[in-house]
């Protein structure tokens, strides 16, 4: 091999290949933690839907859609129905409503993309969390000033735990409040 085609190799092929190896585990390892926590976790949606519009500007109340929280172990994504209770006259015209109303006639459910989840084999109930006056801000964020939602909170076993353990230190806004539990059985079940 000549000098220059060696010198070629080692100076500038094997730099770059060994770049593209270190950016690649970048990305790999990246990936795998977003998709552990979460965090920062906004996707498009298939509808262009706005909390900042319907909850902040409006001051649609969450529960209006979001009729789970009180009641049991979910939060639920609104059906289309809710939407049309409004949508059926209001805006009409516009593209997304024109897409809305598509889904609607069809049947077919919009196909939100999940934003927030904890693994299958962890239990959480936003029933309890709310009853206790716990604010849908300190875990999912400012949702009112929100035109895409985004998760701002990581949901990991030591993340519960930081609240079940100081519910005070997290929750200043409630003056009295009870010790999440810490023991194993309580989130697996
Ligand atoms: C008019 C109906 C409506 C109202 C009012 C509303 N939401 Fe939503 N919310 C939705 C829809 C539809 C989605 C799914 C699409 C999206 O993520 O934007 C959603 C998604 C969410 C999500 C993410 C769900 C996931 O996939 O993890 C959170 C958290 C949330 N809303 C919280 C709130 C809070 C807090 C309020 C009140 C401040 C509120 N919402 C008010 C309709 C509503
Ligand atoms: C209480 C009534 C109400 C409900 C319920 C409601 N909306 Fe709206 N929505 C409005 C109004 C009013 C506007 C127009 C606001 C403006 O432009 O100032 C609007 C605007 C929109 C727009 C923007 C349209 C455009 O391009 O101008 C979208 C998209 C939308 N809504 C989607 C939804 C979806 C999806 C749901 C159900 C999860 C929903 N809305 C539920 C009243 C409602
Ligand atoms: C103590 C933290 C906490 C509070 C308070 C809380 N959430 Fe959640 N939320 C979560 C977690 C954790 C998930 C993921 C749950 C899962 O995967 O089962 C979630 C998921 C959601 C989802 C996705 C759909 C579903 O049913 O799981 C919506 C919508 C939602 N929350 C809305 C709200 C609203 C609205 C409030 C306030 C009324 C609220 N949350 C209060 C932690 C919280
Ligand atoms: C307050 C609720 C809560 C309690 C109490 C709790 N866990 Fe978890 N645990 C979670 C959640 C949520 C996850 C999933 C998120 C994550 O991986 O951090 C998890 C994940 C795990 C995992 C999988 C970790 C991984 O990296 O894949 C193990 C193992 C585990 N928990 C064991 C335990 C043991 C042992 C105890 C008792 C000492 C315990 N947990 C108590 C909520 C809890
Ligand atoms: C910001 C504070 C906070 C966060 C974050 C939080 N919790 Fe809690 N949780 C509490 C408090 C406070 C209680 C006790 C409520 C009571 O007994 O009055 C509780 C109670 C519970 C309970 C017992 C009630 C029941 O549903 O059986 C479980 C299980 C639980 N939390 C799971 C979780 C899991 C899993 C997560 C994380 C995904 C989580 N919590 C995140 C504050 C929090």
């Amino acid at each position: 091999m000549k000098k220059s085609a060696l010198d070629y190799i080692l100076k500038v092929r094997l730099p770059l290949a060994l770049f593209v190896i270190l950016i690649t585990f970048a990305l790999t390892f990246y990936a795998s933690r977003a998709e552990r926590d979460g965090l920062g976790y906004a996707p498009e949606q298939p509808i262009a839907y706005s909390h900042k519009l319907h909850a902040g500007l409006m001051e649609i109340d969450c529960q209006y859609c979001h009729t789970g929280v009180e009641k049991g172990r979910h939060a639920l994504v609104p059906s289309v129905n809710i939407c049309m209770n409004c949508h059926a006259v209001a805006r009409k015209d516009r593209p997304e409503i024109i897409k809305l109303t598509e889904y609607y006639e069809k049947g077919i459910p919009v196909p939100w993309k999940r934003i927030h989840k904890v693994p299958e084999y962890a239990y959480f109930n936003h029933s309890v969390h709310v009853n206790t006056g716990i604010q849908c801000e300190t875990c999912h964020g400012e949702i009112r000033e929100m035109e895409v939602v985004q998760q701002v909170r990581s949901f990991t076993m030591a993340n519960c735990l930081s609240c079940h353990r100081n519910p005070q230190e997290n929750l200043p806004y409630l003056t009295e409040v009870k010790n999440g539990p810490v023991n194993c059985a309580a989130c697996h079940r």
